[in-house]
Order: C-alpha cells, then sequence, then structure tokens
C-alpha cells in the first residue's frame, strides 16, 4: 500500500469535495424537470426512498472500497479481488467505471459549457431582451446547439477549467476549489430560495412537492426516481471510491456518507422550489422540454424584479455546481492512468482531458443535426439522436446501474463482513444495529432495487 498517496486536509475538505461530485446538473436540471413531469409528490417520496435504500448504502460501499484499498476503481477491485470468488475479473467493474467516466465528461461538459454562454449574456444584457419575447429566445437557444463554433468553444472553455483543477491534484486542486465553491454555490441557492419564498407560486410549489397523489405515480416513474438516485449521487462508476481513496482514516465514512445524501437532496428539493414558485408563479404551459432551464427559467427571471441579476447568479450557481461534478469525472479517468500506468499527474490530467475533449467535440457537434429542442434529453431515459443522446442514452441506462450493482454485491458478497464493519467503524466507533441495516441493505435490497431497472432498461420499459 502507498504511503504517498494525497488526502484530503480534513474532514469537511472531502465531504465538500464528494458533496461537489454529487451536486451538479443531476439537482439543478434534471431533478426539477423529471419530478414535474412525473407529478411531484408522491414521486419525491419515491425518490427520497431510493436515496435511502439505494443511494446511501452504495455510496458507503464505494467509499469502503476506496479507503481500504487507497487506489482508484481499477486497482481497487484488482487488490481487494485477490484470491476470492472472480478473482481479477472484478477489475472489470474498475474499467467500466473509468469508461464511463470519460462517456459522460464527454457530454456533460458540453451542457455546462452552454452556462458560460448564459451568464455573458445575462452579464451583457442580451439575456434580458431575449427573455421579453420567449420565441426569440427559443430561436436563439435553437441557432447556439446548432452553432458548431459557439459548441465548441463553450465545450473547450469548461474542458480546460476541468484540467485546470485536476492538474493541481487533490489538495491544491480539487479541495480548494470545492472549499470556495461549495459555500458560494449554498449562499446563491439560499438566496434564490428567499427570493422565491414572496412570489405566488410559491405555495403551489411547496404543496406539489409535498403533497403525494399515489394515483399519478406510475411504474415508470418508480424506476426513473431508482435510476436517478445513481446519477444525482455520482454513483456506480467509481467517483467515490476514488474520491474515498483520499479519506484520512481517523474520518468517518457513515457520518460523510449521510451528509452528502442530505445535501445533494437537499439542493434538488431547492432546485425545484425555485424553479416551480417562479413558473407556477406566471403560470406558464411547461412543455415536457428537458430544456426549460435554458429556455422558461429566464423568462421568468425577467418578468421579476432585478432579473439580470438573478439570471446571472443562478447560471453562475449551476457552472460551479457542473465544475465540482467535471472535476470528479476527470479524476477517474487520470487516476486511473496515475495507479495503473504510472503516469504522473501533469501527463494525465493533460492527455486524458485532451482525449475526452475530442471526444466531447462529436457530441458538441451532434447537437445541431438533432434538430427539435424537446428530443434532446441530457441525463434521460429517452434515447435522442446523434452522438450526445447515444452516449447519455449508454451511461445512464447500463454504466452507471450496472456498475452500482456490481459494487454492491462486490461489498455485499466478497468482501467480509468484518471487512467491512472495519471499515465502517474505522473513524467512526462502534455501529451497533445500524451495521446490520446497512449490511442488509447493501446484500438485498439495494441490488434487488437496481436489479430492477436494469431489467426493466432490458425489456424497454416506457418511463412516460
Ligand atoms: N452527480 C452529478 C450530477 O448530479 C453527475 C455525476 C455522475 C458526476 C457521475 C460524477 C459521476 O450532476
Amino acid at each position: 500500500m502507498t504511503t504517498s498517496r494525497a488526502q484530503w486536509s480534513s474532514r469537511l475538505g472531502f465531504v465538500l469535495a464528494a458533496a461537489g461530485s454529487a451536486i451538479g446538473l443531476g439537482n439543478l436540471w434534471k431533478f426539477p424537470y423529471i419530478t414535474l413531469e412525473n407529478h411531484g409528490g408522491a414521486f419525491v417520496l419515491v425518490y427520497l426512498a431510493a436515496i435511502a435504500v439505494v443511494g446511501a448504502p452504495i455510496m458507503a460501499a464505494e467509499i469502503i472500497l476506496g479507503r481500504k484499498s487507497q487506489l482508484s476503481p481499477v486497482g481497487a477491485f484488482g487488490l481487494l479481488a485477490r484470491g476470492r470468488p472472480g478473482g481479477a475479473r472484478w477489475r472489470a467493474v474498475g474499467y467500466l467505471g473509468v469508461l464511463a467516466g470519460f462517456v459522460i465528461l464527454s457530454y456533460y461538459s458540453v451542457v455546462a459549457g452552454w452556462t458560460i454562454r448564459y451568464i455573458v449574456m445575462a452579464a451583457s444584457g442580451r439575456l434580458g431582451e431575449l427573455a421579453h419575447h420567449p420565441e426569440a429566445l427559443q430561436g436563439f437557444f435553437g441557432a447556439f446547439l446548432a452553432s458548431p463554433g459557439e459548441q465548441v468553444l463553450c465545450h473547450s472553455l469548461f474542458m480546460a477549467a476541468t484540467v485546470g483543477v485536476v492538474y493541481f491534484g487533490v489538495g491544491r486542486g480539487i479541495e480548494r476549489t470545492a472549499r470556495v465553491l461549495m459555500p458560494l454555490l449554498f449562499a446563491i441557492l439560499f438566496a434564490l430560495v428567499v427570493y422565491s419564498i414572496p412570489t405566488p407560486g410559491f405555495g403551489r410549489a411547496v404543496v406539489f412537492l409535498f403533497r403525494p397523489s399515489f394515483a399519478e405515480l406510475t411504474a415508470g416513474g418508480v424506476l426513473e426516481a431508482l435510476g436517478h438516485s445513481f446519477f444525482t449521487l455520482s454513483l456506480g462508476m467509481g467517483a467515490m471510491l476514488t474520491y474515498g481513496s483520499y479519506m484520512r482514516r481517523q474520518d468517518s465514512i457513515p457520518h460523510a456518507t449521510l451528509t452528502i445524501c442530505v445535501l445533494d437532496t437537499l439542493i434538488a428539493i431547492m432546485a425545484c422550489l425555485i424553479m416551480y414558485s417562479i413558473i407556477f408563479s406566471f403560470d406558464l404551459e411547461v412543455s415536457k422540454s428537458s430544456t426549460i432551464l435554458f429556455t422558461t427559467i429566464p423568462v421568468v427571471f425577467f418578468k421579476l424584479p432585478g432579473g439580470a441579476i438573478v439570471s446571472g447568479l443562478f447560471y453562475l450557481l449551476v457552472a460551479f455546481a457542473a465544475l465540482t461534478s467535471t472535476i470528479s469525472l476527470l479524476e477517474v479517468v487520470s487516476s486511473y492512468t496515475i495507479d495503473e500506468l504510472g503516469w504522473g499527474r501533469r501527463r494525465a490530467s493533460l492527455t486524458m482531458g485532451f482525449a475526452i475533449w475530442v471526444f466531447g467535440v462529436f457530441s458538441a457537434l451532434s447537437l445541431g443535426s438533432v434538430g427539435s429542442l424537446s428530443r434532446i434529453n441530457l441525463i434521460g431515459r429517452e434515447s435522442t439522436t446523434g452522438v450526445f443522446g447515444t452516449l447519455d442514452y449508454l451511461a445512464s441506462n447500463w454504466f452507471l446501474p450496472v456498475g452500482g450493482l456490481l459494487i454492491a454485491l462486490f461489498a455485499g458478497w466478497v468482501l467480509t463482513g468484518r471487512e467491512c464493519r472495519d471499515e465502517l467503524e474505522g473513524g467512526h466507533g462502534g455501529l451497533g444495529w445500524s451495521y446490520g441495516v446497512w449490511r442488509f441493505l447493501i446484500r438485498f435490497a439495494s441490488p434487488a432495487a437496481v436489479g430492477a431497472i436494469i431489467v426493466s432498461v432490458i425489456l424497454g420499459a416506457e418511463y412516460q
């Protein structure tokens, strides 16, 4: 075991970095959008249950694997599986994670790059002009998607920022960025929630989110909530495993896991409150389009006082959230080359960043050909056309659930209970009955639930 491995400087450092990975476009874009489509209340409850039963146990499992092995995913499975059932074949789970990180980052960065364009437009006043004419904004957005130059530029800027952080390593790069951006992100979000409280739609937003109506819940909705719990918590591809490998032995895995899950969920709910309050205030007919973040939200912001500042802050918030997620994606890919191929960090971040950038250019260029806005669905389950849609479909329907299932099975059935318990209690103290709850969830409940997602994808279930 290496002794020179980089570490987070404190418990807070790890929690902020990991929460930064979890909180991203999944919370600020995808969750508000799928919750709207699934009629709120009951869907939110199912989502909360999915976080508790599937998300949290698997997150703890990933962190256990990382901290125990002190390696990134491929090496971690190689080391921990040695001499046990399955042996070196478990390394495949690590490779799947690296591949998923590569693929997800390539298109995630394209969408994250859009925020740069919107921040610039908010600052220059152009967003305000467009927002007063919804069709003009739609037109602008369509032209923006179809513009190869702008798409590639924004994607390049976002990838450059991501590489710039990972280049400086765990402490000086990732942790320091998370320490600055995460508190800012919380502050902006809090301010926006306060801003939305006096709006006429706030009450309706609260009722929509918290009054469950089970009649409106569909089987597809349940599966969508389950699938989303993976994406939003950055699970199934070794991001939490890799971050866990930098965690200090004296810090508590159960505490960190709970904090990250609670923060991620709170942020998703807050994003809904902000967006629904303003959407409901104007009784807007929201189309099923997953582009509301870029086409509807600016329109409503500018109907309210301070639209220019508020919308600028809002897109800054989305950009920050996305950046702390993209760095974790690049870290998974880079740390593989560092741990397994012996590369230096600089070479790893620059080379892998460049390779992912090239790959992402294909996604960026495929957007124009998708044509209709409503068919673009970043992290959704509907398959879309083009490189972008295909990659997204592969990642969110296959890579993450399959990776998550295998991680749960490995922690639950290949590692012994004693080993897991030692890791969970190291830095925490005796867990008592709650250890038994985790063990039950990771051995039975989580694999069963994730298995259901995979089976449904194989059967081609409809998600409407
Ligand atoms: N959790 C991130 C989000 O919600 C996305 C992500 C997935 C990041 C997997 C890293 C790994 O946007």
